[in-house]
């Protein structure tokens, strides 16, 4: 057969392929709209019935019951480990084999860390918590505020916040039923006239703001640095929920997401409602896909800086969603992100808190004004889903203590260089904080 008969026939195979390919797009799209078109005509009343309670669950969401949503330490960014009897057995052996880098900075920066929901908290509850190192007891007085003590019962060592129970204002210990006030002295012992002199639990600088109770932790025990005013959302706005993550990383790692300018377009560029644009990137113009620019400043304050961002939404060229988002960074663990959306403002607030040394709890709070809830609710699962992406990265990477910077990577050098101000003489290292045994 002469090449030009090869090629010819190469081109109707071809010319059959493309026929073959819109034939069936075509005749799924005939099947399609033929399901449709038989369930309206005859399930018209199921089908109304169906969207009007789509409908009420949406608004119920929205404004009455608070979206959660969470994922845990092995559920994002092992795609790639096969599905099969042993994937939680692979999925430790690659948490085990990972190498964190080296040169770490101190786990527990000096701030403000956020310890428990104030929901979660009611009069005379008590819940335990363990993070940054330490066994602690958070506990609501009956004057409603939150108090934070360290766990352990200078008698014979209970765990306050396991069965302890609150009297008054103070906490009383499941064990022998010991009482200590408001200043972590003991007030009262069973069966004991005086209290000896001395005994006391060791209590924790503490504020509840932003909907949240924070512990003030200090390496080199100052009292706090900075105090933080109760934003106006969290005070005057909806709770629209929240999502929460656990990532295998330094703290360090999450807010220089912040600083690093270039990882937006390539992380956060493909639609948040699909992933299928990574695949066909040719879908990102039907489906759209998001374009960010970003500036990273430090604050008026030592302990602040900001975010500028600019968000669009480009559906064939066209940005039918822009949003820009102010960040405020206080501190090492507290972020109040604002978005100006064209349906209305929202707030997030991001809390970071380490739970161990390179185990870091993520919350993501969001508060919208009434009219918003809708938007607000969805917001809590849009950014989780765009949130992921950075945790999956996080999950696997390594630090790395002295990058090539590009010219892009200004922002994260000089982040560095301010978030470095949360470590003191005293900070406990990497190395000393893993012979803790909260760390597993
Ligand atoms: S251990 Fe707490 S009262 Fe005895
Ligand atoms: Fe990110």
């Amino acid at each position: 057969m002469a090449i030009k008969d090869l090629i010819e026939n190469e081109n109707n195979c071809q010319n059959t392929k493309v026929n073959e390919l819109y034939l069936s797009s075509h005749l799924t799209y005939g099947v399609l709209c033929s399901i449709f078109e038989f369930v309206f005509k005859h399930f018209k009343v199921a089908f109304f019935v169906f969207i009007f309670f789509l409908f009420i669950y949406i608004l119920y969401k929205s404004y009455w019951s608070p979206v959660f949503y969470a994922k845990e330490l092995s559920e994002v960014g092992f795609n790639h480990i096969p599905k099969g009897k042993d994937r939680c057995l692979n999925i430790i052996r690659a948490q085990k084999g990972r190498r964190f880098g080296s040169k770490l900075p101190p786990p527990y920066p000096n701030g403000w860390f956020a310890l428990v929901e104030s929901r979660d908290l009611v009069v005379g509850g008590v819940v335990a918590i363990d993070a940054l190192g330490l066994n602690l007891c958070v506990y609501r007085g009956e004057d409603e505020t939150a108090r934070v003590v360290d766990a352990y019962c200078p008698h014979l060592g209970a765990n306050l916040a396991i069965g302890g129970n609150v009297c008054g204002n103070c906490i009383e210990c499941p064990f022998h039923q010991w009482k200590f006030g408001e200043d972590g002295q003991c007030v009262s012992i069973p069966h004991t006239e005086t209290v000896p002199k001395g005994i006391s639990i060791k209590t924790y600088p503490s504020m509840e703001i932003d909907g949240t109770v924070w512990v003030w932790y200090d390496a080199e025990g100052r009292p706090p640095l900075w105090t933080v005013e109760d934003s106006d959302e969290t005070k005057n706005w909806g709770y629209r929920g929240r999502n929460e993550f656990l990532v295998n990383a330094h703290i360090q790692e999450i807010p220089e997401n912040g600083a690093d300018v270039a990882h937006l377009n390539a992380v956060h560029n493909v639609s948040l409602l699909t992933d299928v644009g990574y695949k066909y990137p040719f879908l990102n113009n039907i489906i759209g896909c998001h374009n960010w620019s970003a500036e990273w400043s430090k604050g008026e304050m030592d302990h602040l800086a900001q975010i500028k961002i600019a968000h669009q939404y480009i559906i064939m060229k066209f940005d039918v969603f822009p949003i820009n988002v102010t960040v405020h960074q206080i501190g090492p663990a507290h972020v109040r992100l604002r978005f100006h959306s064209p349906l209305g403002p929202m707030t997030i607030i991001q809390s970071v808190t380490p739970i161990a040394p390179l185990v870091q709890k993520v919350v993501h709070r969001v508060y919208t004004p009434r009219y918003n809830a809708i938007l607000g609710a969805a917001l809590v699962l849009m950014e989780a889903y765009q949130f992921a992406r950075d945790v999956a990265i996080w999950n696997n990477k390594r630090y790395v203590s002295s990058p090539v910077y590009v010219k892009n990577d200004k922002t994260i050098r000089t982040f560095r260089s301010w978030f470095s101000q949360f470590y003191s003489e005293q900070s406990v290292s990497l190395k000393d904080a893993l012979q803790n045994p909260l760390d597993w």
